[in-house]
């Protein structure tokens, strides 16, 4: 990634489909002096997605696209985010997978955070698998996106212990606390 010049932040989107603990986390992040990016655009692939009220609260531009037809829904990012001139887009509780057209125009400029130890429990239910196989650790990963599922090079990681008494609410919360910690210690090392 290109180094940071003066004090310009880069221009970031967060893509969200969900509660957007991750995405609150990364617009606090983006307001502190040493952060590398700024976040300007949030797009959310549903409608009612819990964390749009972020936006509305820290007043970012933000608009939902309907995949219902992908293709139609990448155009039409693709045409906001080189209006809004951004520059690298973060995927945080993202749950749609994006075209290779689409990361081929932000080649290397996508990451995304995912709930497990990658390359381990790619997909869905990652904190399901890791009780239901009595794992001794699990943790979170970001990584760069590229076309194959929760696949590309892996930026940092985060390991935690699994107790026998955790469970898939202690789990999640506990493994959510650190993605807190994980994504913004990432970006620092992306562009730093
Ligand atoms: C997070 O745990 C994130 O790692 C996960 O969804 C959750 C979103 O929470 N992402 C994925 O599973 C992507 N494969 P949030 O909306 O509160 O940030």
């Amino acid at each position: 990634m290109e180094k940071l010049t003066g004090l310009k932040k880069v221009k970031t989107a967060v893509f969200i489909s969900g509660t957007g603990s991750n995405l609150k986390n990364l617009i606090k992040f983006s307001k502190i002096k040493k952060s590398p990016i700024s976040i300007d655009l949030i797009i959310s692939s549903v409608n009612k997605a819990k964390g749009l009220k972020y936006a509305h609260q820290f007043s970012i531009k933000n608009k939902i696209f309907n995949f219902q037809n992908i293709k139609i829904a990448e155009k039409n990012i693709l045409t906001l985010v080189k209006k809004e001139k951004i520059k690298f887009i973060c995927l945080a509780g993202f749950m749609r997978v994006l075209s290779k057209n689409f990361i081929k125009e932000f080649n290397g400029k996508i990451v995304n955070i995912h709930p497990s130890l990658l390359p381990k429990y790619k997909g869905l239910n990652t904190h399901k698998r890791v009780i239901k196989n009595k794992d001794k650790f699990s943790g979170c990963t970001v990584h760069y996106v590229t076309t194959k599922l929760d696949s590309g090079k892996i930026i940092m990681q985060k390991r935690i212990k699994v107790t026998t008494t955790d469970n898939l609410t202690s789990l999640t919360k506990k493994i959510l606390a650190q993605e807190h910690k994980l994504y913004p210690a990432a970006i620092l090392k992306i562009f730093n």
